[in-house]
């Protein structure tokens, strides 16, 4: 890889109207990221040393986004949208700061990949100081057209509105991500005159200046489909079903058996094991990790990292999972366990070999290995302020319709009686029971249906 530092600018100042939202359009989300977090995930595997992210006034959320991907990141406010070569220069105090390669690239492109960034570097090393990636469109309305030459310059960029009838029948399309070398880049930008059919001031001049300058510009191509750019919620699913398409096919290609994968869902950052049965309607969300030979039944919701955490949820091999369960961050789910319909766990670990078949709620819980935990157990973890630990040790077995009120432990290889509800330590071995003693009266029945009969009779 080149050895020159990396500078990308990343245009999202769009406020995304047809999306008809309150959160700015790059921020939605596509496989559980944000549109903006796959380019910059893209950005920064391509090298990225510095990020300057443009948004519109008001976009604070945006930058806080951006960090997450490139610690550092800098945000710049272009005021009013004035076009894209105005959206490059309000990050001019990072590109007037920086020695290197300047990519320039659009928020709202999802699929654009490192490759496609690489090759704009590679370029960038060569003799051109401008490396535009274009792409063949299969319908190139809207977009800017590369006029080529013989020798494989570009001469200029023509936005589709100043395009000649013989320009728009070209299908080679400027895809929006432009690199620069650093070193004549502001000398161009600020060059670019606003005397266009939009009135805007157009990034794409930036060919045809450098060009009168003696600074040479080649395209470099990418797949149309890396190029989609997402301005409505049509777009926004349209998105979501090419990733998930892909995403399942990789999966399969690497041993996963998805009965039916157009019903399961995973996420950008989903792992799964070889040899991994996948049943039909699964959800897999952010934060999900899967060891070999696990079964995932149907309707399992597993949900790893979420706004408030991002500790994950990892199954381990061989375990067994479903149908209906659902899964909290902080779920750790050990060997050959098995967890069934209606189990609800958060921040709970179950310890390889432990049980929860049906109907409970296990938060922060530690579940040791070969424990038993009966249908509709209760870990009350919340008493309304804080939240407590529930500890179940190995081979313990916990009776179905328990409460265990959190702060608490039950020691190993101990029993806690149906229908308990354990408010303080249970030592090793023990059997706890709560519950009042039962009683009964014999003959109590018949004798009651005798009197109520009788009455009855008595009012007809
Ligand atoms: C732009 C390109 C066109 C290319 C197409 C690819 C220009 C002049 N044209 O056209 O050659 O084929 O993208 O999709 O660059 N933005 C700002 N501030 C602004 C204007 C735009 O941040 O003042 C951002 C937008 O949010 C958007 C991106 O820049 O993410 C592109 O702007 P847009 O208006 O969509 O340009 P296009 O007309 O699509
Ligand atoms: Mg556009």
């Amino acid at each position: 890889m080149s050895e020159r530092s990396l500078l990308i600018v990343a245009l999202a100042a769009g406020k995304g109207t047809r999306m008809k939202s309150a959160v700015p359009k790059v921020l939605h989300q596509v496989g559980g990221r944000s549109l903006l977090g796959h380019v910059l995930s893209a950005a920064s595997a391509a090298g990225a040393d510095k990020l300057a992210v443009v948004v519109g006034p008001g976009m604070e959320a945006v930058g806080v986004e951006a960090g997450r991907f490139v610690p550092g990141a800098a945000t710049f406010v272009q005021e009013r949208q004035l076009g894209t070569g105005d959206a490059v220069l309000a990050a001019r105090a990072a590109i007037e700061s920086h020695r290197g390669d300047v990519l320039v690239v659009l928020g709202d492109t999802p699929f654009l990949t490192t490759e496609t960034l690489v090759k704009a570097r590679r370029a960038l090393a060569g003799d051109a100081g401008i490396a535009v990636v274009g792409f063949e469109a299969r319908d190139p309305t809207g977009y800017g057209r590369l006029l080529q030459d013989g020798d494989g310059s570009i001469l200029a960029i023509r936005e589709e509105k100043e395009a000649t009838d013989a320009e728009r029948s070209i299908r080679l399309c400027n895809s929006g991500v432009i690199g620069f070398r650093s070193e004549r880049m502001f000398e161009i930008l600020s060059a670019i005159r606003n005397d266009n059919a939009k009135g805007e001031y157009y990034l794409t001049d930036a060919i045809e200046i450098g060009r009168s300058k003696g600074v040479r510009a080649v395209a470099v191509l990418g797949d149309e489909t890396e190029m989609l750019g997402i301005n409505d919620r049509a777009q926004l699913a349209a998105a979501e079903r090419i990733f998930q398409d892909r995403r399942r096919a990789d999966f399969m290609a690497d041993g996963v058996t998805m009965i039916a994968p157009e019903t399961v869902y995973v996420a950008y950052d989903t792992v799964i094991g070889r040899d991994v049965v996948i049943e039909p309607f699964v959800v897999l969300g952010p934060g999900v990790s899967i060891a070999d030979n696990v079964h995932v039944k149907s309707f399992t919701y597993l949900v790893g990292k979420d706004a408030k955490s991002d500790k994950g949820i990892v199954l381990g091999d061989e375990s067994e999972i479903g149908p209906f369960t659902r899964m909290r961050p902080g779920t750790t789910v050990g060997e050959g366990a098995h967890v069934g319909n209606f189990v609800e766990l958060k921040n709970s670990t179950l310890g390889p070999g432990a049980k929860a078949s049906h109907l409970a709620y296990l938060g922060d819980g530690r579940v040791g290995a070969k424990a038993n935990i009966g249908a509709g157990t209760i870990f009350c973890n919340y008493d309304g302020y804080n939240k407590h630990v529930t500890e179940i040790g190995e081979g313990a077995f916990v009776g179905s319709n328990t409460s265990l009120v959190a702060p608490v432990r039950i020691g190993a290889g101990a029993y806690v009686g149906s229908g308990s509800v354990i408010t303080r330590d249970v030592g090793p071995d023990a059997l706890a029971l709560e519950r009042a003693k039962q009683e009964e009266r014999p003959d109590w029945a018949r004798k009651f249906r005798q009197v109520m009969a009788r009455r009855k009779s008595a009012k007809s």
